[in-house]
Formats: C-alpha cells, structure tokens, sequence
C-alpha cells in the first residue's frame, strides 16, 4: 500500500482525514521548526509538512530529503493557516502533517535543478530525458497525445474504419524522402526498406475489400530535420474505398472537430476554408498558409513596370515576379530596423528589401524612380493608409514567395496580428506534376499513385507516348503536363500542414501512364510497385485516403515549440538519440553476418 489518492487531488472536502500517499520530493524547504516538502506525482503536487509535535522521527528523517527522492508519507490534511494559501497550486489550501516518512529510494545529485529543466540545453535534457519528462508540461503533452489517439480511434471505430497493421520491414515506398535500410541476414546483399508510409499496403487492403482503414502509424523519412520534422514520426493514417473527395474532407473536418473538444474541449468550425494551391501560392507564397491573420502578398508587376527602378525592370525582364506586402504601421521604423529587415530578407535568399514609408506622401531612397501616379497606384494596391510601410522583394516566382511568405509570418508576430485559436483550412487543385529542373523531369507532386482529375485524366492518355520519352517535351506538351491538377487535398493548421492524401489512381492503364509522364519505365516500376499494379489487375475498388502527421496536430494542440515536446523519446536535429546513444557502432561480427564492411572508422558514437 503506497497510496490512498494521487497528491494532486487532495482537497478541502479531505480535511482530517489521514492520508497516504507517495511521489518525488521536488523541493524542501527547511524553516527550522517545520520542515516544508513539496511532494510531486503525476496528478501534480501537495505540500507537506514535518512538525515534531506531529512526529520526531518523520521529522528528523526529513532533514536527509534531496530533491527527486521516492518517499511515502502519512498524514492528516489540515488547512493551511490564513494568508499561506497557494492560488496557483490545485492543492493550494491544504497541506498534510506528517505522521510517517518512509525514504524509498534516494536520488543522485540531479544534472540540472528539477525547477530549471525547461532551461537547460537541449541535449541535456534528451539525454536525462526521464527527468525531462518529469517536467508537468511534458505529461501535460503526452497526456493530451494519448488522449488525441483515443478519440482518433473512437471515431474511427465508430465509422466502420479498422486498425489493421502493415509491415515495418518492407520495400522502399514513394513519399520521395531517402529510405532508412535494413539490412536482411537470411539475403545477404538485399535491405528491407523501414516504411515512409503505409502507402501501398493501405492501397493494396482496399483491393482486399476491406473498405475502410485506418492505423496510428509510425513512419519512417531519412531527411533533414526541422523543429517541425523527426527521423520517425506518427501518422494518422487512413484510406476508404468508392469516395470522392468531398468525402474524405467531410469525414476528417467530423474527426478534427471530435478530437478538439474530446481533449481539449474547443469548438472548431466547420466547414474549414478552401484554397487552391495557386491562390495560397499567389496570396500567402506558400501551400500551408497561416490564416489567422491577412497581410497577403500582392503582385505589383504591372504597376512598376512603368518606373525606372532597374531593380524590378530587370526581375520582370528575366521572367520573375515583383511582389509587395503592407507592413501595417510601420511607416515609424528606425534606418536600423529596416537594415535588419533587409537582412532578414537576405537570409531568406532574397537579393534585396525595397521599401516605400507612407507618411503623408511616400518615403524612400527609391521614390525618385517612381511617378507620382506609380507610387499613388501602389498605395491603392496595397491597401496603405498613411503611418504603413511597403515592402518589396523583385525576383524569380519562388524566391518571391519564399521570402515574403518568411517575412509575413515574420511581421505577422512582430505586429501582433495573429489572433489566437486554430484556423485549419484545406489546400486543394494541386498540380499533378512538377518540373524538376536538375533532373529535366517531372515528378509527382504528391505522390505518383495520386489521381488526376478527371478532365486531365483523359487528356494525359491521349498525349502520345512518343513525346513522352524522357527530356524531350515540346513546351506545348510541357505546359499541358505543368496545368493537369491532382485530387489530391493537404490539411493546413495554422501555417503547417498537418495533413496530406488524396483519391488514387485505381486503373493500371492510367498508372502506367502516370509512370510515363514521371520517366519511370516499365521495369522500373515493375520492380518497384510491381505488387500493387499486379493487385490492380484484379478488380480494384475507387478509393482515395489521407494521413494526418499526429506530431504535428499534437504540438499545435498544445502550443510547443517543436514536434520534439510531443514525442516521448525524441531525437536531435542530427537524428541522433542521446538517452540511447542510437545509432551506434555494432560489432564486427554483426556486420560480416550481415555481409556489410563499413568505410568508416568504428568508433562508439558518430
Ligand atoms: P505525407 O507525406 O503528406 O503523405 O505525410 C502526411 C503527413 O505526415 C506529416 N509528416 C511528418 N511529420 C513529422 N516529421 C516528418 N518527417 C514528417 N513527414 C510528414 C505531415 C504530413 O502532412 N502516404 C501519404 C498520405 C496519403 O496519400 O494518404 C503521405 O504519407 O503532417
Ligand atoms: P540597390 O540598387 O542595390 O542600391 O538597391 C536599392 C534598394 O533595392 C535597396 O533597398 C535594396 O535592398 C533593394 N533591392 C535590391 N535588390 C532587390 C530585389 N531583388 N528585390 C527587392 N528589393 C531589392
């Protein structure tokens, strides 16, 4: 028996009564007479109090607590004497006198001060990450995690999806990120692939008949790592057969409403605002537009065209785009702050930040390019009022909209402009292909079993096959290939994509053809997703589905930082484990096991 009720839950309506319970000491206060302890678990904490009119021996045993001790203690609750009440604490108007102390287990002396653990660097903090993760906020989050994937699945279940597993040890899949590879001892010389998503199996169970999946889903992707990117991340994956899209959208806008108010008791609205992708690129300069505040990019070509500044004469020249953004109020800012814009932009890979003041008239080292009527029809474009600030960036289309879409999320914080709350909208009308201009070929924009719609799906099968040999697009066939749209759908919250599907290509003659336009010949594609086009040979079902980085809805849910607060057992932005020390060196017999030499000096860590 170490307990009668969690330390977290004792309250007012226990006042009397004796009471035993057990934790970690997270601090002791010692103030001679009384000795104070403020006892943690995982509910939260209580104080407690050693008297030695209560007990001499409990009293004299608390002179030896240290922090993170594991103790059990018994006592009666009384009322904290007036004025030492704790507003902040759930336990704040009572305390527990110690009747009993007994020490269960001691603790080292701690890396970092329990109280200071947010604090401390990073790779301390993975390394004791069980400490870490004593830290409320961190249960807070995986409790909030837990709860996400219980209504998930009650939902799911409720509308006829079933969790079925696939395999971790499998064939490299198409979400175009690098495979991690392990290697098989029984084949020496072949390597499984770790899955980047269920993609095929999912597809393949729908061929089986089983109409509705869905699996909480650890995915694995060997790319570069970002606050909002793991190595090993976990998708809420699912896929339905003979849907539309309307369907999907309408079944995950239900779900995202379930899991708001299941854990966090939140109303989200619905249905969620739509965007085709070549609005969010022209509006917001990204496909995963924040929506909770405006200060929309505005395209001002047209209008500059007619001054003499080189800078944007040039820019429009070469095939580029000038666009400009109205940084409400900031016609005030010092020579300084605006060079720390410029730099900003810089970093973002622009060349240069032009800026025009709006202070009853406009000022700016570029002004004396500018007409009158050029400067007053930018004033009108954007929207300025007097007291603003214009801001341009003139370059080729994507580092337009690579710099401005930073500099707005930028601004959008500095200005204050983001309201609170979750703004989730659907970006949709991708295109199908995008031109890879390293390669000189297409790829698929989403992934390559992605439906075209219907229109462009006819058009792709009429489109001769000899135009389609790799490279050797005429501009026309290029241009017709850059304008076919997918139905593909990706879930945005508030500016991250949190989502991604889309209705899948169910015939094998138009798979083919897709393989095609993406220069994946046919033994290629055989070796690769030859088990799916074979299942498509035997009566496949329309279906379409969508993944959900649970991650990334966690981490937004409860405002972290990184994806790396949501996630128990993390990893840095080296993909390295620090708890763990994964990866590591194996040994040398392994390796010849494995039929694997290793060019690299094994030493024990990277
Ligand atoms: P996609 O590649 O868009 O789609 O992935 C779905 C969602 O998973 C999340 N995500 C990640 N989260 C953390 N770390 C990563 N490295 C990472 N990569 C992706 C994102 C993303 O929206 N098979 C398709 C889904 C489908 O078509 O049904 C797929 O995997 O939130
Ligand atoms: P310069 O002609 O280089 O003296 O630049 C004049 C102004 O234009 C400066 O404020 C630069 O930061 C800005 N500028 C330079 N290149 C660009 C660009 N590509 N887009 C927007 N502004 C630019």
């Amino acid at each position: 028996m170490f307990r009668d009720k969690f330390c977290g839950e004792i309250r007012e309506s226990d006042l009397g009564s004796v009471i035993k319970i057990s934790g970690w000491v997270l601090r002791r206060r010692d103030h001679g007479g009384l000795i104070f302890v403020d006892l943690r678990d995982r509910s939260g904490l209580v104080q407690v109090v050693f008297s030695p009119d209560v007990s001499q021996p409990s009293h004299k045993a608390a002179h030896d607590l240290r922090s993170e001790y594991v103790i059990t203690v018994k006592g009666e609750v009384r009322r904290r004497p007036e004025g030492t009440d704790n507003p902040d604490l759930a336990t704040g108007k009572v305390e527990i006198y110690a009747a009993e102390l007994e020490i269960i287990n001691e603790s080292s002396v701690l890396p970092f001060p329990m109280e200071e653990a947010a604090d401390a660097s990073e790779q301390i903090r993975l390394k004791y990450r069980y400490l870490d993760l004593r830290r409320p906020e961190l249960q807070k989050n995986l409790i909030i995690r837990h709860k996400t994937t219980k209504s998930v699945r009650d939902f799911l279940d409720s509308h006829g999806f079933i969790d079925i597993e696939t395999p971790m040890l499998t064939k490299s899949t198409p979400e175009g990120a690098r495979d991690y590879l392990v290697p098989s001892r029984l084949n020496p010389g072949y390597f499984f692939a770790l899955p980047q998503s269920p993609q095929l199996f999912k597809q393949i169970l729908m061929v089986s008949g089983l109409e509705r999946y869905f699996q909480i889903v650890k995915c694995f992707r060997d790319e570069d790592l970002r606050a909002d990117r793991q190595p090993e991340f976990t998708q809420i994956d699912l896929e339905m057969s003979f849907v539309d899209r309307e369907d999907i959208l309408a079944l995950m806008e239900s779900m995202v409403v379930k899991i708001f108010n299941d854990v966090m008791g939140l109303k989200i609205d619905t249905p969620f605002q739509r965007l085709a992708y070549k609005d969010a690129m022209e509006r917001y300069g990204n496909d995963k537009p924040d929506l909770r505040f405006n200060l929309e990019l505005v395209d001002v070509a047209d209008i500059v065209r007619m001054s003499s500044f080189k800078v944007f004469l040039d820019a429009i020249n070469s095939g580029g785009r000038v666009k400009a953004i109205n940084a409400k109020g900031m016609a005030g800012i010092s020579r300084k702050d605006i060079d720390m814009l410029t730099e900003d932009a810089k970093t973002f890979g622009a060349k240069g930040l032009a800026w025009i003041k709006v202070k009853s008239g406009f000022e700016s080292p570029i002004t004396k390019f500018f007409s009158a009527e050029c400067l007053s029809d930018l004033a009108k474009r954007l929207g300025a009022e007097d007291g603003d600030m214009l801001l341009f960036v003139a370059d080729s289309e994507k580092v337009v909209n690579d710099v401005l879409s930073r500099m707005r999320i930028d601004l959008g914080k500095k200005l204050n402009l983001i309201e609170p709350g979750f703004k989730f909208a659907w970006v949709l009308d991708f295109p199908l292909l995008q031109w890879d201009d390293e390669e000189k070929r297409f790829a698929a924009m989403h992934h390559p079993f992605t439906s075209p719609k219907d229109d462009d799906a006819a058009k792709m099968m009429s489109i001769s096959v000899d135009d389609l040999a790799s490279g050797s697009f005429s501009d026309d066939t290029k241009a017709t290939l850059e304008s076919f749209e997918a139905k593909a759908y990706d879930l945005v919250l508030n500016g991250y994509e949190v989502g991604g599907g889309s209705i899948r290509i169910f015939r094998n003659e138009l798979q083919k053809r897709m393989f095609d336009l993406l220069g994946i010949s046919e033994e290629e594609a055989k070796s690769k997703f030859g088990f799916l086009l074979e299942a498509f040979e035997y009566g496949a079902p329309p279906h379409g589905g969508i993944a959900l980085g649970l991650d990334r809805l966690v981490m937004l849910m409860v405002g972290a930082q990184s994806i790396r607060d949501v996630i128990a057992f993390p990893k840095t932005q080296k993909a390295f484990c620090p708890l763990s020390g994964a990866p590591s060196a194996v040994d040398m017999k392994q390796l010849r096991e494995l039929h694997i030499k290793s060019d690299q000096p094994i030493q024990s860590n990277p």
